[in-house]
């Protein structure tokens, strides 16, 4: 831990308890009351939280922003209760007591750093040394591409608030934010922005194998990308990560991720028996994407609202599929192998999820006046609601608050709709299942949004990949960059080894040419 304590005092400003864990080099300080005794913790979380939402560090106190009555743990503790306490809670700084004042603080990096060295056994382990099933809680990495944090209802890329990056940016400056490490001025935008455009082109021989993918008998449109990005990844002549610079790794990305959409349409429309429309360079990438799909220019209105939506899906901590990716990178293989494997990862039902799945349940309740009856129906026949819920966050997904601005800005009967589902839901989700936290997720508007601007149902989770292409390629530069093979263990649970083997395995009978003719 940190000893002594980094404290500051609850009646200073943020300005300066600023200073004070920037000149300890600490994440976080124990926060003190008049009377000497801790009333809460201050983070770094906390201050850039605060600086989200616009509050001015000079004149607000500790007091204002701080995480009050922390839980604390004993000097004495053994090492395991405060790994518990980190996982259970996910926080990541808890204040030290012995004999009630306050001697360190420990950071979960502290824990992890022992958890290497030392046996282990966290809470829902298997045994020692086995991390949790899921590996829920455990972090197996630094990055500095993002972060969610579920109980404060907040995420962000690089540091921003990614729903404000929506409110005010580009999907091209947001962009350029995660693979290039900061927000472009305008000559870097207009020059990252030429260089996008430019690789949408596909790599020769790609758009002849296309349509096959497109009339393959199990076709779905995430199976057709994952297949369609290997193709282009083999045309384009990926050479290993592990032997390239890191400038060529990020350059590889930003080529992957501005084909990706127009594969994406491409092979829909071909499956529907059109002709593909090629990308307008005059439009931007979220305009691209509907005019690739539709083939005619879009409103700016249904173009924004598309934008935003890419722009906050474009990254999520470290989710199932990101971590794919580093795994694959951390093999030193291409980044076309580490993209294949990510999209397979997200194609499954508990990662990818269903924004289809909100918009059929608005289907099937039909008309306003038979919400309620449906959704208690549904509660108190165990189904979940689609759209309410999340493993992370406990409070309002920040996603879906933005996503339902965004739909009211789109107007329409369906949004309307929609918003009577939510209330009624809401309401009748906290009758039926009081104290489970159940707020609307990304998926409710997700679908309300997509489905306003004419995209179809079957497209919105490929929708979600192409804007997730460019959170992976981010992840793949920074495993690159500072690379080390992923390579966990299992703990061997089959029949106890060495096993004799059966009889008739005595000696090798040389080689059988035709089936079952060993022996
Ligand atoms: N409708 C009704 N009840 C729900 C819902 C829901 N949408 N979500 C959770 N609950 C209830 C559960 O039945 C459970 O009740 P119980 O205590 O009586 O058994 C309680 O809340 C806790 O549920 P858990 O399964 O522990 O919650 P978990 O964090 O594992 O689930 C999940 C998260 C999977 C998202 C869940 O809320 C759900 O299934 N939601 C509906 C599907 C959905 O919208 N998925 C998209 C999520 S967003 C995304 O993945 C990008």
């Amino acid at each position: 831990m940190h000893k002594p304590a980094v404290v500051v005092s609850s009646d200073v400003t943020l300005s300066a308890a600023t200073k004070v864990l920037d000149s300890a080099n600490v994440g976080a300080a124990a926060v003190l009351g008049s009377d000497g005794g801790l009333v809460g913790v201050l983070s770094e979380r906390d201050l850039l939280r605060s600086v989200g939402h616009g509050i001015d560090p000079a004149s607000t106190s500790v007091a204002e922003v701080m995480t009050p009555n922390p839980i604390t743990i004993e000097a004495a503790a053994p090492i395991e209760e405060a790994l518990d306490l980190f996982r259970e809670r996910r926080f990541r700084h808890i204040p030290v007591l012995d004999d009630g004042q306050v001697v360190g603080v420990i950071s979960i990096r502290h824990v992890v750093r022992v958890a290497h060295i030392e046996d282990v056994k966290p809470a829902g382990a298997a045994g020692p040394g086995m991390a949790p099933r899921g590996l829920e809680g455990v972090a197996v990495a630094e990055t500095s591409v993002g972060d969610v944090r579920g109980e404060e209802g907040f995420f962000h890329y690089r540091g921003y608030n990614a729903t404000e990056l929506a409110r005010r940016c580009s999907f091209e400056q947001v962009w350029h934010l995660l693979v290039e490490g900061e927000l472009p001025d305008e000559q870097r935008l207009a020059e990252f922005t030429r260089r996008t455009v430019e690789a949408r082109r596909l790599p020769d021989g790609v758009a002849d194998l296309l349509p096959p993918i497109a009339r393959l008998p199990g076709y779905s449109p995430l199976m057709a990308l994952r297949s369609a990005v290997s193709v282009a990844a083999a045309a384009l002549q990926f050479e290993p990560t592990l032997d390239i610079s890191a400038e060529q790794v990020r350059a590889d990305g930003v080529r992957m991720a501005a084909i990706v959409p127009v594969l994406l349409m491409r092979l829909h429309r071909h499956q529907l028996g059109k002709r593909p429309v090629e990308p307008d360079p005059d439009l931007s990438y979220a305009a691209s994407y509907l005019q690739m799909l539709t083939g005619e220019r879009p409103e700016p209105r249904a173009a924004r609202a598309v934008e935003q939506y890419l722009i906050l899906t474009m990254d999520h901590g470290f989710n199932a599929s990101t971590f794919t990716a580093r795994v694959i990178t951390s093999t030193g293989s291409d980044i076309g192998s580490a993209l294949t494997g990510a999209i397979g990862a997200l194609a499954g039902p508990l990662h990818g999820g269903a924004p289809s799945r909100a918009l059929a349940m608005l289907d099937a309740i039909g008309t306003p006046d038979k919400a309620e009856e449906y959704l208690r129906r549904e509660i108190q026949a165990g189904q979940r609601l689609m759209g309410f819920g999340h493993r992370v966050y406990k409070t309002d997904d920040p996603r879906s608050t933005l996503l339902r601005e965004v739909a009211g800005e789109l107007g329409g009967p369906q949004v309307e709709f929609a918003r009577t589902v939510e209330q009624t839901a809401l309401r009748v989700l906290n009758e039926l299942k009081p104290g489970r936290r159940l707020y609307t997720n990304v998926e409710f508007y997700a679908g309300v949004v997509m489905n306003s601007v004419g995209i179809p149902p079957d497209m919105f989770t490929p929708t979600f990949a192409s804007s997730r292409t460019v959170g992976w390629t981010a992840a793949i530069a920074e495993q690159a960059a500072n690379n080390r093979l992923i390579r966990p263990s299992a703990i061997y649970v089959g029949p106890p080894a060495p096993r004799e083997m059966p009889d008739g395995y005595g000696a090798y009978a040389g080689a059988a040419v035709r089936a079952g003719a060993a022996g």
